[in-house]
């Protein structure tokens, strides 16, 4: 279930049956959000991605009961990719993605490390290339310096229509872990719903 390279150029037949839609997720930690998606939204094909091993382990002992590995059927409409998503995206033929979804990203608070922030100005170009006329980028932090720069990041652009964020999870958004980290903490995320310009 590992999102096939040799599909970069149609991502959408990597998919069984091959999907109508591709939505991607950067960064899914313990996957509970991508599974959420690809649960609630069989039509879609879903290009999920993280980097780190935890990650990939605990979203795959959800979908794969130990000693089930034989019987367990993985979700056709659900791709994983353990790498840096920036990498598969800039790969990512033009308007192919309806739906982009980065939830509660690292924030590198310090600002020596802004250019490692997936919200930035030089990733904003790729990321209209790529989100269709139309598409959609949800992005949530409770981070406050992370806030601060998305919301300066977005007002400095015209790609993306940027209404004002939500401070409660809109429906339709999954939980996340993070999500539930950083209400348990009384920090209080913001979740912005952005949408690519025609
Ligand atoms: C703060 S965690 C949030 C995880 C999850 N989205 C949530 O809300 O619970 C951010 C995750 O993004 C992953 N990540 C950061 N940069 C990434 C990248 N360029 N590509 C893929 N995953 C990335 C990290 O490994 C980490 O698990």
């Amino acid at each position: 279930m590992r999102f096939d390279v040799a599909c970069t150029p149609d991502p959408r037949a990597a998919f069984t049956p091959r999907a109508p839609e591709l939505w991607f997720e950067v960064g899914f930690g313990g996957g509970e959000h991508a599974l959420a998606l690809a649960n609630a939204n069989p039509g879609i094909g879903l290009i999920a991605c993280e980097v780190f091993e935890q990650g990939l382990c605990s979203l795959l002992a959800r979908l794969v009961p130990e000693g089930g590995e034989a019987e367990t059927a993985l979700p056709g409409n659900l791709r994983l990719w353990d790498d840096d998503a920036r990498d598969l995206l800039r790969q990512m033929p033009d308007a192919s993605v309806s739906r982009l979804f980065l939830m509660f990203p690292d924030p590198w608070p310090k600002s020596r490390h802004a250019k490692r922030r997936f919200v930035h100005p030089a990733l904003l170009p790729e990321l209209a290339r790529v989100v269709k006329p139309g598409g959609i980028w949800r992005i949530a932090s409770d981070d406050p310096t992370y806030q601060a720069w998305v919301g300066e990041v977005l007002a400095g652009q015209s790609l993306f229509a940027v209404p004002p964020p939500a401070i409660t999870r809109p429906e339709g958004w999954p939980p996340t872990r993070y999500e539930a980290k950083a209400l348990a903490a009384g920090r209080t995320p913001l979740y912005w719903e952005v949408t690519r310009r025609g």
